[in-house]
């Protein structure tokens, strides 16, 4: 059976701690239709309209051949990671929502494409199997940020498994290195070696909760939360936004989902950068006592 999802729609900004404490808790917030996040799908679109050459991105798959997708699709990526306003419209959508961003770290800005034919998917465009985010970072203070661009359904869209926020689930982060991971990808780009620890037994995308969220709205999630794509066999392209944060108050102050089944010795404190300064984490001073390198 599928457990509810325990999603809270915001209406009003929220100070640090008490975000914290709900998304530690496990609940799953929803920022709706905020003016910098109006602004940010705005921006999104206009470069991936400008890339794709398309009036509908969410068809170029089959209007366009699977190869020449790929390649406008890694430019688009390449785009948004670099934009100057994406990180700037960022900054505001984390600034509306009550977000200290003197505080806040971040690893990329990123734009997603999921499509939903087999043979338009590239390494960076899968349908992700169940995972925990904490399982690669090893941080648990990391929260998740998610928001479609373009309107998204219940087959094409994130999936979250709130049944397994308080169970562990048996997986690989003991074992997985980034390290490898990028020794791997530097001799060969199709490597077979995960992007991120997986589960041993994946649980079915029909035990996840899909979430529908506008245009508009934003998701704010702990990086604890067993969670995927909803495989897509919609004939659309799902194309969303993301980013993971880290708050030097946060982890100052020890608030942090409860690690139930993270194997992993190393914390990638080295993935995040502050959005203002772009010092790294690693090089901060704040870190919990709890939270070792
Ligand atoms: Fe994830």
């Amino acid at each position: 059976m599928v457990q509810s999802l325990n999603l809270r729609y915001r209406t009003a900004a929220e100070s640090d701690q008490d975000r914290a404490n709900a998304i530690f808790s496990g609940a799953v917030l929803v920022y709706r239709s905020l003016p910098a996040m109006h602004a940010l799908v705005g921006c999104l679109r206009e470069i991936t309209l400008l890339e794709i050459g398309l009036n509908d991105p969410c068809s170029a798959e089959s209007m366009l051949g699977s190869r020449e997708f790929r390649r406008r699709a890694s430019c688009v990526r390449q785009t948004v990671r670099e934009n100057i306003n994406v990180g700037r419209l960022y900054k505001k959508v984390f600034t509306e929502v009550g977000v200290d961003v003197s505080a806040i770290f971040y690893d990329h800005f990123k734009l997603r494409f999921q499509p939903s034919n087999e043979a338009t998917r590239s390494r960076y465009m899968l349908d992700l199997p169940a995972h925990r985010d904490t399982w690669g970072s090893n941080i648990h203070s990391q929260i998740n940020w998610w928001a479609p661009v373009w309107p998204v359904t219940v087959d094409r869209t994130i999936g979250i498994f709130p049944a397994q926020w308080h169970v562990p689930v048996s997986n690989s982060s003991a074992d997985w290195s980034y390290r490898e991971l990028m020794q791997h990808l530097r001799r060969d780009e199709s490597t077979e070696y995960p992007m991120l620890p997986q589960c041993r037994v994946p649980p079915s995308p029909a035990e996840a909760v899909p979430v529908i969220i506008q245009p508009g709205d934003i998701m704010a999630f702990s990086g604890a939360h067993l969670h995927c794509s909803m495989p897509n066999r919609s004939g659309l392209m799902r194309i969303s936004t993301e980013t993971r944060t880290v708050s030097a108050h946060d982890l100052f102050y020890s608030r942090a989902a409860k690690n139930i089944d993270c194997g992993a010795s190393v914390s990638h404190f080295d993935w995040f950068r502050h959005i203002e300064t772009g010092d790294s984490l690693a090089d901060h001073g704040s870190r919990g006592r709890n939270q070792c390198v």
